[in-house]
């Protein structure tokens, strides 16, 4: 039986360059990614653009262009980076595709029949730029009596005719859903607030606009545009075929395995979504997963401030692999984190280049100079030898795996390290280079050995992280393609001795950097 995996980011608006926070979501999902298509799935890997709505549509005049050419150039700045990261996204949706409008308008039609959508008469105080109405006792009133929502965005009262969603009808279908779900909603904190967010009420919510029109036509009632969140969310089920249902695409992967989400917008795809498929006759995605806010340096990062981080900043200083390395490195997953240049400096050195970069140089070129380029047989092992191997190649794979299936990305690092750690330990314990001194060539290449196959099974079970440094590593050890994979990784898949290596490089290069020195 084929095991299918499908995951996905949030679709970035198009109003903004990508920045570190994006990158960070789209970086997750990666790993995990390419984690499952090693570990045997079939995976589908989504991310896009979200494209409509008052905001694009001013940010596009702001630019003095009509707002499809507008989408067109900045979705093309989210693409560009799936590629500078090295992202194994499967798909790139953009929801002014025209596959995508027919989805939105498909489950509309469904969700209008089924009366979870109604035409109703909306009020309430508006926030262009959250894109979101807010009631009477959630906005507070300025100095200059300007209304302000909870998020700090200002408001303006609005009435509307629009078309409702039914959400006050889901109450309780809700809370039952995420009691038989118990993994719908992580980490923990968040899907307590959320079941609290649902016990307080739900009330039903406008979806659709007459104040613009840059957004999915409402079926039948043209002068109304769809709300951004229904066309939005909507484009998980359009990129697996949505609403050809009998489409292999959508048995295979619908409902998805993961949404990956910021915590600004854990409410939409917990609460509206569930609701919105349960009313259309879909099944639930199996869990949704907020993770936590970037700051810079210890500031909040905004273009005002001028301290909004790059990815690209990231590339060029520490390279790809450094990059997204660190972006997973540098706090746990699910809380609130700073980004701060000293400490990416110290993970990667520490880590990558004293660490793993420097245990395989160091055996690597004292295998090429010293064993005639080939690697050598292990005799008879020491306990040591044995607990190492024991380490790599059985227990670190089924360990990770258990962290990533829960999203704890820094604790997968830890057991990585953990393993480049007791490796570096071993090596200066049996010192290879004493043994060769002494004339105990046995006793050096059992030590050898031991150290090359913890390189093959460190440099697989990096690989979802770092894939470049991963397969130089991989080639240094000859591994061919049919071992670059997890059903390798294990006493079977272990490197035959007596096989021909390359000369070594280094992998992971030291950051020299002017502030730290
Ligand atoms: O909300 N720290 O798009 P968006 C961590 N189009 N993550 C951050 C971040 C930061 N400082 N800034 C942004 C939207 N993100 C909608 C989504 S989905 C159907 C529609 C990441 O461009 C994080 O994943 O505002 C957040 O949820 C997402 O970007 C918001 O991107
Ligand atoms: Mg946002």
């Amino acid at each position: 039986m084929t095991k299918n995996y499908y995951i996905t980011t949030p679709i970035y608006y198009v109003n903004d360059t990508p920045h570190i926070g994006h990158t960070y979501s789209t970086m997750a999902c990666d790993v995990l990614a390419r984690f499952k298509r090693l570990d045997g799935y079939d995976v589908f890997f989504l991310t896009g653009t979200d494209e409509h709505g008052q905001k694009v549509k001013a940010s596009a005049e702001k630019a003095g262009v009509d707002p499809q050419a507008f989408t067109d150039k900045v979705s093309q700045n989210f693409r560009d980076l799936t590629r500078a990261m090295n992202f194994s996204n499967d798909d790139f949706i953009r929801t002014t595709e025209p596959r995508h409008k027919a989805a939105a308008q498909a489950i509309w039609d469904k969700l209008v029949d089924n009366g979870d959508i109604y035409l109703g008469k909306f009020a309430g105080w508006y926030a262009v730029r959250d894109e979101a109405y807010y009631g009477d006792e959630e906005v507070t009133t300025n100095a200059d009596g300007k209304k302000i929502a909870p998020s700090g965005a200002e408001c303006v009262w609005m009435e509307e005719e629009n078309y409702m969603f039914a959400l006050s009808k889901w109450q309780d279908r809700l809370l039952k859903f995420y009691d038989d779900h118990p993994d719908f909603i992580a980490p923990e904190s968040r899907r307590n607030e959320i079941i609290s967010f649902v016990k307080s009420g739900l009330r039903d919510f406008s979806v659709s606009r007459t104040s613009f029109d840059w957004g999915v036509r409402v079926p039948n009632d043209p002068k109304h545009v769809m709300y951004v969140w229904v066309d939005a969310l909507t484009n998980y089920i359009t990129a697996v075929g949505y609403p050809d249902m009998n489409s292999e695409k959508f048995k295979k992967f619908w409902p998805a395995d993961l949404h990956m989400v910021g915590k600004d917008i854990v409410r939409f795809h917990t609460v509206y979504w569930p609701a919105m498929l349960m009313g259309a006759g879909l099944p639930v995605v199996k869990r949704v997963f907020a993770h936590g806010w970037w700051t810079a340096e210890g500031q909040k990062m905004s273009k005002s401030l001028g301290n909004v981080i790059s990815p690209y900043d990231l590339i060029q200083k520490f390279g790809v692999d450094a990059a997204r390395y660190v972006l997973l490195a540098l706090f746990p997953f699910g809380n609130d984190g700073d980004f701060s240049h000293d400490l990416a400096v110290s993970k990667i050195n520490t880590n990558l280049a004293n660490g793993l970069g420097n245990l395989a140089q160091r055996t690597l070129s004292f295998i090429y100079k010293n064993c005639d380029v080939t690697l050598p047989a292990p005799g008879a092992l020491t306990a040591e030898d044995t607990a190492l191997l024991t380490k790599a190649q059985s227990q670190m794979l089924p360990g990770v795996r258990t962290e990533l299936d829960r999203q704890r990305f820094d604790k997968a690092l830890e057991i990585i390290f953990d393993v480049v750690s007791d490796a570096n330990i071993y090596i200066d314990a049996q010192a290879p280079w004493t043994l060769k001194k002494n004339g105990d060539t046995a006793r050096m290449n059992t030590v050898l050995y031991v150290l090359a196959e913890t390189i093959r099974c460190l440099a697989l079970i990096i690989h979802p992280f770092m894939p470049t440094s991963a397969e130089t590593l991989l080639d240094q050890v000859a591994v061919d393609k049919s071992g670059r994979n997890f059903a390798a990784l294990n006493a079977d898949g272990a490197l035959k001795p007596g096989v021909r290596l390359p000369e070594p490089k280094g992998v992971f290069p030291r950051i020299m950097d002017e502030k730290a020195a």
